[in-house]
């Protein structure tokens, strides 16, 4: 069996059905070889009594019951017996009552009467046939041979009178070789159709293995590993009252407990994210209002990109976390009023990477991860911290990138005051070839900006004509 362990279940399953049907063919076969032998070898018995009763009636034509005539009749049966039939004979002889031989095929065989007493005698009285009983072993003729014979005795009457009995002596041996040259050519025509048969029946044996076994197997198989991969949301789809269904609904169970426990565990790490977050406001205020305001444009943003809803609620709470990582910098350097020094900015610029390593291992936001770790690199390939390039950068991390920039333009600081919108728009049109920033973004957000502003300005218009007029005016 140890040589199998290599196979997949389709050959195995093969080898296996081939192996039982040779097996199963050669018994049958040879089963089959018995049944025939034995059958044909009952049927030599009848066509010998058949061929008996021929002679006899040739008997009937010969006026008298003619010893010399009786004797041409005997030996030239013998003679002839293969014309009609397949069995071989030893010797045919009758004889009389008493036991004396009144014709022999061999003229020269001896003539030392018969003992009437066994089952001569008994064909004599009940005027039946004798059918021979099972194989004799025993000498035949003058030979001195032991040799297996089957006798076949029928009474011998002339025109209604009874002279004695008429027997034959089949050479089994001659028989069974004349039976078995049949019987092989009926076993080339039985194994070829039994070839026929056992190639549909493998084929179809194994189209049925093959579907309702290795086909659903390997899509158990396929789902384990989709789901040890780390995509949770794969199912088995085998239904059914069966074992196969029983064990594709126990996989199902299997991953909902882990969707359950992976759920609990995440909800969880995001909730200590969440306290966290809530110790960053504390130590920089700024930060918290200003991711929530990052998320806001964010958000807005990535709609006009058609994100799916599903991206959207990633966007959004990745980018209220997006500057977690910030928690780990000095509050000196972070409250600092003034301009850092190339120490502090250096301290402050390794906060996209500790905002990462908080969010890695989420592995099912991964989108949190690759937003906090990219918000700073330039479409460009010259932002921090990996220097990457136009769309290797993620689209979300792309999109914080532009909200980020314009929230940090515009809304106020505590040593000043945000940039006027138009002020922040004209340097972000200014800015639209200089690479800081995916250019179909910007253009998408600019267009979004300026709407905005154009609305409100209607608005004001409605509620306000003579304000609007004024600042029309200077
Ligand atoms: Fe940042």
């Amino acid at each position: 069996m140890r040589l199998m362990t290599g196979l997949r279940l389709t050959p195995r399953f093969a080898l296996l059905i081939i192996a039982g049907i040779v097996v199963s063919s050669v018994i049958l076969a040879r089963y089959a070889e018995d049944v025939f032998e034995q059958a044909m070898l009952e049927q030599t018995k009848k066509q010998a009594v058949i061929f008996l009763r021929d002679l006899e009636e040739e008997l009937q034509r010969v006026p008298a019951a003619d010893a010399d005539e009786l004797q041409r009749l005997i030996v030239d049966a013998g003679r002839h017996i293969h014309d009609t039939y397949d069995f071989s004979v030893y010797q045919i002889y009758a004889v009389a009552a008493d036991g004396d031989y009144l014709a022999h095929s061999d003229p020269d065989a001896s003539r030392v009467p018969k003992d009437m007493s066994g089952y001569l005698g008994e064909v004599l009285r009940t005027g039946l046939p004798y059918m021979g009983g099972a194989v004799e072993w025993k000498s035949v003729g003058d030979t001195g041979k032991i040799s297996p014979v089957i006798d076949i005795v029928i009474p011998l009457r002339h025109r209604g009178v009874s002279l004695g009995i008429l027997e034959v002596e089949i050479d089994v041996d001659e028989t069974l070789a004349t039976i078995k040259s049949l019987d092989d050519r009926f076993e080339r025509e039985i194994v070829a159709g039994g070839l026929v048969t056992f190639a549909i029946m493998l084929a179809f044996l194994l189209w049925v293995v093959q579907r309702g076994l290795i086909r659903p197997i390997r899509h158990l198989a396929d789902v384990t590993q989709r789901i040890s991969r780390g995509e949770i949301g794969a199912r088995a789809t085998l239904r059914g009252a069966d074992e196969l269904g029983e064990l594709g609904a126990s996989v199902n169970d299997m991953a909902d407990s882990i969707e359950r426990l992976l759920d609990e565990q995440e909800r969880a790490y995001i909730e200590s994210l969440q306290s966290l977050a809530k110790a960053l406001e504390a130590k920089d205020a700024y930060t918290s209002s200003h991711s929530g305001r990052v998320a806001k444009y964010a958000v807005l943003l990535g709609r006009q990109a058609g994100l799916s809803p599903e991206e959207l609620r990633l966007l959004k709470q990745g980018s209220m976390m997006h500057d977690l990582g910030k928690i780990g910098i000095p509050d000196a350097i972070l409250n600092k009023p003034s301009a850092l020094d190339e120490r502090e900015y250096e301290i402050m610029q390794g906060h996209p990477e500790a905002t990462y390593a908080i969010m890695k291992p989420l592995t099912r936001f991964r989108q949190f991860a690759e937003i906090a770790r990219w918000h700073h690199e330039r479409w460009d390939g010259k932002g921090y911290p990996d220097g990457l390039a136009g769309d290797d950068i993620p689209l979300l991390a792309r999109i914080v990138a532009i909200a980020d920039t314009w929230d940090a333009m515009t809304g106020d600081r505590v040593y000043r005051k945000g940039m006027p919108i138009e002020k922040a728009l004209s340097i972000m049109e200014k800015e639209r070839n200089d690479g800081q920033w995916d250019p179909q973004l910007l253009d998408l957000f600019i267009g979004m900006i300026r709407g905005e502003q154009d609305a409100r300005a209607e608005v004001e218009e409605d509620l306000f004509p003579d304000a609007a007029n004024d600042a029309a005016r200077g």
